[in-house]
């Protein structure tokens, strides 16, 4: 599939179980956000079949199961944080209720009179956050949510990642910070638009011997490396050179 002018993914085939919580992890350009896009339908020029709780990506009847919340935090910075709630409730027909229920989860309850454009950057995406949980959506794709936040904070969505999990959704969450893997049930590796493994985190570090995730990434870097020199690649324009 391409980007602009660059193709990210030669070849890709991966299955996402159900009710996890998936970690899709890899340095910043490895094709994170472009496989978000897949998988919710707006990557173009993508050949093959992706299906996305049994259906089409992208699918009509996707729209209230499926939820994603971009890199750019598609609110609205001249409304209120309690307005944007009430717009995107409204929008997807849930009940006031849900509102107070999905900001006090990100930890938004005091900010609601609060414009969102006077927020900070975290803040700002937290309400991201808090709409896309709005419509309690079976699979929810949450690119970098956790990015420049402290760690109070990390620690804290993540164990809302854990309870949606729990709760049955499927949570993908993209993240180029390697200590994240820990907290996920399975991981997808990738690294310059390739996948490098689909593992669970005890896999992870297991299988390279290693006792923290970012040296057991690089050790898959390497031995993925290895494996590609064994058996060139057929299509040498699929590297993405940025
Ligand atoms: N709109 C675009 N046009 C052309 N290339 C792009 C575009 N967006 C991303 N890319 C390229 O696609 C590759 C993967 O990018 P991306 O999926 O955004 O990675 P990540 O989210 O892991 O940082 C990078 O090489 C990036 O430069
Ligand atoms: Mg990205």
């Amino acid at each position: 599939m391409r980007r602009g002018h660059t193709t990210v993914f030669t070849s890709l085939d991966l299955d996402v179980p159900q009710g996890r919580l998936v970690g899709l992890l890899g340095p910043s350009g490895s094709g994170k956000s472009t496989l978000m896009r897949v998988f919710l339908g707006l990557q173009a020029g993508v050949r093959g079949t992706v299906t996305v709780l049994g259906h089409p990506a992208g699918d009509r009847v996707l729209a209230t199961e499926v939820a994603y919340a971009s890199q750019q935090a598609a609110v609205y910075d001249d409304l209120t944080v309690a307005q944007n709630i009430s717009y995107f409730s409204s929008a997807l027909g849930v009940e006031k209720s849900r509102g107070r229920e999905v900001l006090a989860d990100v930890g938004l309850a005091s900010y609601r009179r609060r414009l969102v454009g006077s927020l900070s950057g975290g803040q700002r995406n937290r309400v991201a956050l808090a709409v896309a949980m709005l419509g309690s959506p079976r699979l929810l794709v949450l690119d970098e949510p956790t990015v420049g936040l402290d760690p109070v904070l990390r620690r804290d969505l993540w164990a809302i990642f854990r309870h949606l999990a729990d709760r049955g959704s499927t949570v993908i969450v993209s993240s180029h910070v390697m200590d994240e893997a820990l907290r996920c049930d399975e991981l997808i590796l990738l690294h310059e638009g390739q996948l490098l493994a689909q593992l669970t985190p005890g896999q992870l570090l297991e299988s390279t011997e290693s006792t923290d995730p970012d040296t057991a990434f690089l050790k898959v870097v390497e031995s993925h490396g290895r494996g590609r020199d064994a058996v060139p690649d057929q299509d040498p324009t699929g590297r993405d050179n940025s």
